[in-house]
């Protein structure tokens, strides 16, 4: 008898098709002159449109200090759109979409500037049978959130009507420790329930990062391996050619660490390791990676030192050109102490994961652009082929995040021929050729999952202050201890200090080469 269940009794399938649907709504930009709007926003939105997928009537007004008529914000998107936008522009699809793209022009400050934007809302709903759907996206640093949240509640734009909803997106950096971002949620929860809050992490909505929950458990064949029993350790790098361009005063306030460990990689990092959540639900999902968090391990300052290494860059090459050094950047501090590149040892104190490293490294001014994880298993035992090839190489499946998406794993092969000589060989799935199609941007699938109202890939605000109480015990350890381990230095365009390789050579192992 054939116990398999059927379609509609299988959790995984019903899941997905139970997706609800984005619907209509007003969406609105506060900082809609910024970077984000013009290389992200604006291209996601257009993009959604130009694939059918926007759901009908929906309106787009940016907010904005700068005076400006919708007229010039239209065209200046446009242009910035024929740069920025995966598909390009087609005349069409940009004319209808642009139509409803609107420009709102006011101090974030100013209440009439609130009073005007309800009415215009108003009147938008009317006229297009939005019905009061509102999706305010914060695209501004983290000190204007409090002023806008509480205008925003001020006019009443915080309340959804009978059977309407708002929501608010909100962008990194989401608060620089764990006290600052808990600060900044209490401001945001007397305003918005937490069920209506969206923190956006771009990584999440990467299409390589959705299809690790689908390789792990989709497939029968890698869930029985991926714990300690099996696995030696894990690798995941981010590496980045870019230095810190012209975002020198957010960056140097940041770093590396806060920048992209605390949330992208963080994030990767619970993907690939937490438990099958029960089903999959927001929040289901969410317990199992905020589980992961709780459960990396702290260091002691002393362990800090041990086990993490920090570096910035010094003048080098990029790219066949120099470059200059981090500390003479624009707009960087020229005493500057903060990391440009990142590389831990962390530990996920469970039963799945004990005593496996996953070794991570993030960086700017690397040779390579590149994200990956890199699950090494462990070799086989030392007899028939393992004894006759000493140090033959373990398998290692590989996720690339980005660019050339796919997921490729390493096997030993017998080369052909009379000799036993054994080589190893790469499986290997790229996305483009499987599927035929570019994957869509990560915030076409973060601004639809927002419409829809699906918050699975977007970040709870426990998760968040999990994060960051790990993230806090090394920035502590590096800026308030007598103890703090130095600062190291690499040349542009090298993989970072000799300390970051020392760092697993005293494991036995070694970076791998993106
Ligand atoms: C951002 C960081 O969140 O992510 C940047 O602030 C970084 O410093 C960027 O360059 C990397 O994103 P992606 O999608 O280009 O890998």
């Amino acid at each position: 008898m054939n116990n398999s269940p059927s379609p509609s009794q299988n959790p995984l399938k019903e899941g997905l098709s139970n997706r609800p649907l984005p619907r209509p709504c007003n969406v609105v930009i506060f900082g809609a002159s910024g970077d984000l709007t013009f290389r992200k926003l604006i291209p996601a939105l257009y993009n959604i449109e130009a694939d059918g997928d926007m759901p009908a009537n929906t309106h787009i007004t940016g907010f904005a200090r700068r005076p400006k008529t919708d007229e010039v914000f239209r065209q200046e998107l446009g242009e910035a759109l024929a740069k920025f936008s995966r598909s390009g522009r087609v005349e069409d699809v940009w004319k209808d979409f642009s139509g409803r793209v609107h420009y709102h022009q006011s101090e974030f400050g100013n209440g009439e500037g609130y009073r005007e934007l309800a009415e215009k809302l108003d009147r938008l709903d009317a006229e297009s049978g939005t019905a009061g759907n509102r999706l305010f996206y914060l695209s501004v640093g983290p000190n204007e959130f409090e002023g806008i949240v509480t205008k925003l509640a001020e006019y009443g734009l915080n309340k959804a009507r009978e059977g309407s909803w708002v929501r608010v997106i909100v962008e990194k950096p989401f608060g620089r420790d764990r006290q600052s971002a808990h600060d900044l949620n209490e401001k945001l929860s007397h305003v918005f329930e937490e069920k209506d809050t969206y923190r956006i992490d771009h990584y999440l909505g990467k299409e390589t990062a959705q299809n690790i929950m689908v390789l792990r458990f989709a497939n029968s064949i890698f869930e029985p391996l991926w714990n300690h029993r099996y696995i030696d350790h894990i690798q995941i790098t981010a590496a980045e050619p870019m230095g810190v361009e012209a975002r020198g005063p957010y960056y140097d306030s940041a770093g590396a660490l806060r920048d992209m460990v605390q949330n992208h990689l963080t994030q990767l990092l619970c993907l690939v390791t937490m438990e099958p959540p029960t089903d999959l639900s927001a929040d289901s999902v969410r317990d199992e990676k905020l589980k992961v968090v709780r459960a990396l391990r702290k260091y002691s300052p002393e362990q800090v030192a041990e086990n993490v290494v920090r570096a910035q860059y010094a003048a080098g090459a990029a790219g066949g050109k120099e470059v200059p050094g981090y500390r003479t950047e624009d707009r960087v501090n020229p005493q500057s102490e903060t990391e440009t590149f990142v590389a831990y040892r962390a530990f996920i104190d469970n039963w799945r994961w004990d005593g496996v490293p996953i070794y991570v490294r993030v960086g700017k001014r690397m040779p390579g652009h590149g994200t990956e994880i890199a699950i090494q298993f462990k070799n086989t035992p030392g007899v028939l082929f393992n004894a006759e090839q000493a140090g033959m190489d373990p398998n290692i499946l590989v996720i690339r995040i980005q660019p050339d998406e796919g997921i490729s794993l390493r096997i030993q092969s017998k080369r052909p021929g009379a000799q036993l000589a054994i080589e190893p060989v790469k499986m290997d799935f790229h996305y483009k050729t499987s599927f035929g199609k570019p994957s869509p941007e990560a915030y076409e699938r973060l601004l639809l999952d927002a419409m829809a109202g699906d918050a699975t890939l977007f970040a709870r605000r426990d998760e968040v202050d999990a994060a960051w109480t790990f993230i806090d015990c090394i920035e502590n350890a590096w800026h308030n201890h007598a103890t703090s381990p130095p600062m190291h230095e690499y040349p542009a365009g090298s993989w970072g200090p000799t300390a970051a390789d020392e760092l697993l050579a005293r494991d036995g192992r070694a970076w791998r080469r993106l």
